[in-house]
């Protein structure tokens, strides 16, 4: 069966003979699921009967707001993101010989014990940089890399990697948040590498950089005052935007930079 890429009014993709095409024998993998976005993604997947395995993947043991028995358990995997355990889990998959129709890599930092956004250039400091440069933008390189080895000339996915709107250079109007700013560009820029280097390798394959909106999680705690109440999102509400953000069509291209509302953010 052919699909198409139209789409029915809840903005579902359709398959040629107008049904939705089923998932049901595919694996979806999270990678950063207990965090406060990752772990929304993986209820929003698990809430589609349509969708098969959910594939969650985490610095955390097993969260038990997920089903791990049952029907449709959660396959759970511990990691430390080093490149042996990268390796590892991406074998572990293999195994499963299932194919892999979305990845969803929501890892990332913006402050921590010792560090929050800088505001002056003075404020650089070289271990802070390397450290958040190393969750944002290596940590998710080093699973495209390693996940590539899941693929074939056919196989059909989408790659959802969280990024934010300030990585956008040509939109960077207030500057400030240096190394933030900085790992997500560069995260943008493997991204657009890679989706140059897969139209050739895997054709079916399109990735999406996205932007959250701000979300009410750990990572925007300390920053959540000056943001209006209706700007605000829930990790579910934010989730369910990033499904229809999933199922849009890509118009002749196999990659988009893509927010919430399902607008295209300038690179
Ligand atoms: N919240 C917002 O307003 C907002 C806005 C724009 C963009 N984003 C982006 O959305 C993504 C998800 O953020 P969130 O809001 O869900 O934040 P969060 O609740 O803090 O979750 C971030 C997750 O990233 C992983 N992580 C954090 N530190 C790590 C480290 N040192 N090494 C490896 N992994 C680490 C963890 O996943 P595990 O616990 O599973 O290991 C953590 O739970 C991030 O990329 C963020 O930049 C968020």
């Amino acid at each position: 069966m052919g699909y198409t890429r139209s789409m029915d009014s809840e903005n579902t993709l359709v398959a040629d003979n107008g049904a939705i095409p089923s998932r049901q024998n595919d694996i979806a993998i999270v990678i950063g699921a207990s965090g406060g976005i990752g772990s929304a993604i993986c209820r929003q997947l698990l809430s589609d009967a349509s969708l098969g395995r959910v594939v969650a993947v985490s610095r955390s043991e097993a969260s038990s707001d997920f089903p791990l028995n049952g029907d449709r358990p959660v396959i759970w995997y511990q990691t430390d993101h080093s490149e042996f355990s990268i390796e590892q889990i991406c074998g572990s998959i293999a195994e499963l010989k299932q194919s892999v129709s979305q990845i969803y890599i929501a890892t990332g930092t913006l402050h921590g014990k010792d560090y929050s956004p800088e505001k002056r250039i003075e404020s650089l400091e070289e271990n802070t940089m390397q450290q958040i440069f190393q969750i944002n933008t290596i940590i998710p390189a080093l699973w495209l890399k390693t996940l590539t080895g899941l693929f074939s000339k056919n196989s059909d996915c989408v790659i959802t990697v969280l990024s934010a709107r300030i990585g956008s250079i040509s939109d960077n109007r207030s500057g400030g948040w240096y190394s933030y700013r900085a790992s997500k560009a560069a995260l943008n820029m493997i991204l657009k590498t890679t989706a140059i280097e897969y139209t050739r390798r895997f054709p079916k394959i399109k990735l999406n950089a996205f932007h959250p909106g701000t979300t009410d999680t750990a990572l925007s705690k300390p920053f959540q005052s000056s943001v209006p109440a209706e700007k605000l999102f829930t990790p579910d509400y934010v989730a369910k935007r990033l499904m229809r953000v999933v199922n849009k069509p890509f118009e002749q291209c196999n990659i988009r930079f893509i927010d919430w509302a399902g607008e295209e953010v300038i690179w």
